[in-house]
């Protein structure tokens, strides 16, 4: 693998709380990801399945994972089942996990080839009566395509219609919403990357670079460090391109007297960091772009504060609202008597600000998990508030990683240059 061997006590406590919560008498199959067709007789790059990997640490394709914490044989209570390499393989393909790889990478002593799971699955069936299966249960998210977890456990439906049968996806949110000492150490390292990439674009960010060419420097510096790439599609949008949320083109000019809004997040042993960052494409701030700029960063220092347990996503985008209602007053984009006679159903603010502050991050750039969880030490999510007045050119972001803790909340890019003078001295640097 690219990143360095990760400390498999992570995969074994996982499991070991994971199968805590089960029924008695459960098994829970997890399939990895499927190997995306792209065209022809390719495939896009292989990304492990984020639950596959939090319960295994195996990052293959075409790997089974089985977890039986009560069956009578003790050596079948965690099985792994994975491709058996041969010569063509290793040729054409390369490298395959071999059996002691397997155990010393996830912690699991029975590692089985694939041509032996249906023996070893109707053994262990026959053991159980419950079963565990798990889906991909985002929110309003519908992709035409189903994954493997979701095609094998309807078969096995069929096929084993008599059992019960059980969602591990709730177990899992739940689970991967507290991160432990290791993946909080593997975050920081994903941050800690990021970091290296925007210090990159300052350094080199210049008028009439176009927006990919930003990019390429950031995926040089990723790259070098370790990481798999980026944890999502990097947004590098000057210009008006800032105000499209969701803008992943980067093809644009980045022209002289506009700004820069990039958000990107390097990728490392499959956890992403989320930042946000904006700059002034040559190297300094408008008066008004600098006001705008304070404005936001004004919320975002306001906000931190309340990245404290007991706290929830839903109140710190309510006060995220109140705060950049206020902040618009002030830049003078409607005034105080406009907001007494706005449409309380589509307030003003909306205009210019219109998403939440606020997610969880971890093995997905969104992680799984309850919006309205009350906020416990361990959760690291987001802080990102913004602001678009497109009739001005100006998209700005800014986007930090935040850690609750028991006591004060740790800003896990709190050295990622944000203040202003920061960011104007180090594009000036020769
Ligand atoms: N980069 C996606 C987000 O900030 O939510
Ligand atoms: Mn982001
Ligand atoms: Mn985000």
């Amino acid at each position: 693998m690219r990143y360095l061997t990760i400390n498999n006590e992570l995969f074994i406590e996982n499991r070991k709380k994971f199968s805590k919560q089960l029924k008695e008498k459960s098994v829970a199959i997890f399939y990895s990801a499927d190997q995306c067709p792209r065209n022809g007789d390719q495939y896009h790059t292989f990304r492990q399945q984020s639950d596959f990997f939090y319960l295994s640490g195996i990052d293959q394709e075409k790997s089974i994972l089985i977890i039986a914490p009560d069956h009578p044989d003790q050596s079948l209570r965690e099985c792994l089942f994975l491709i058996k390499t041969n010569e063509k393989i290793a040729k054409w393909e390369g490298h395959k996990y071999t059996k002691q790889e397997a155990e010393s990478t996830s912690g699991i002593k029975s590692i089985f080839w694939l041509d032996e799971f249906d023996f070893y699955l109707n053994d262990i069936l026959s053991e159980s009566s419950n079963v565990y299966l798990n889906r991909n249960e985002y929110p309003k998210f519908f992709p035409e395509a189903e994954e493997k977890n979701h095609r094998e456990g309807d078969r096995l439906k069929l096929k084993f219609p008599l059992h019960n049968y059980y969602r591990s996806a709730p177990i899992l949110a739940t689970m991967r919403g507290v991160k432990s000492d290791i993946e909080k150490k593997l975050i920081e390292k994903a941050c800690d990357i990021t970091e290296k990439g925007f210090r990159q674009v300052l350094k080199t960010t210049k008028p009439a670079m176009f927006e990919f060419e930003v990019q390429a420097e950031v995926d040089y510096i990723f790259t070098k460090n370790r990481a798999n790439g980026h944890g999502y599609a990097p947004i590098i949008a000057s210009g008006k391109n800032a105000c499209v949320l969701h803008y992943i083109e980067n093809n644009d000019e980045c022209k002289d007297g506009d700004l820069l809004l990039m958000d990107f997040g390097a990728e490392y042993a499959n956890y992403t960091a989320d930042m946000s960052r904006t700059i002034p494409v040559n190297g300094k701030f408008t008066e008004r772009q600098k006001q705008c700029y304070n404005a936001v960063l004004d919320v975002f220092k306001e906000l931190k504060k309340l990245y404290v347990k007991g706290n929830s996503s839903t109140l710190i985008n309510q006060k995220a609202n109140e705060l950049m209602e206020t902040e618009m007053v002030k830049l003078g984009l409607f005034t105080k008597k406009d907001i007494e006679m706005q449409d309380k159903d589509n307030p003003l603010y909306k205009k210019y600000f219109m998403h939440g502050v606020c997610h969880p991050i971890g093995l997905d750039v969104h992680d799984i998990g309850s919006k309205h969880r009350i906020f416990e030490p361990g959760m690291i999510l987001t802080l990102e508030p913004g602001i678009y007045i497109e009739e001005e050119n100006i998209g700005i972001r800014i986007e930090n990683d935040i850690l609750i803790t028991d006591g004060a909340p740790v800003d896990l890019m709190k050295n990622i240059p944000i203040e202003v003078d920061e960011i104007e001295n180090m594009m000036n640097q020769c």
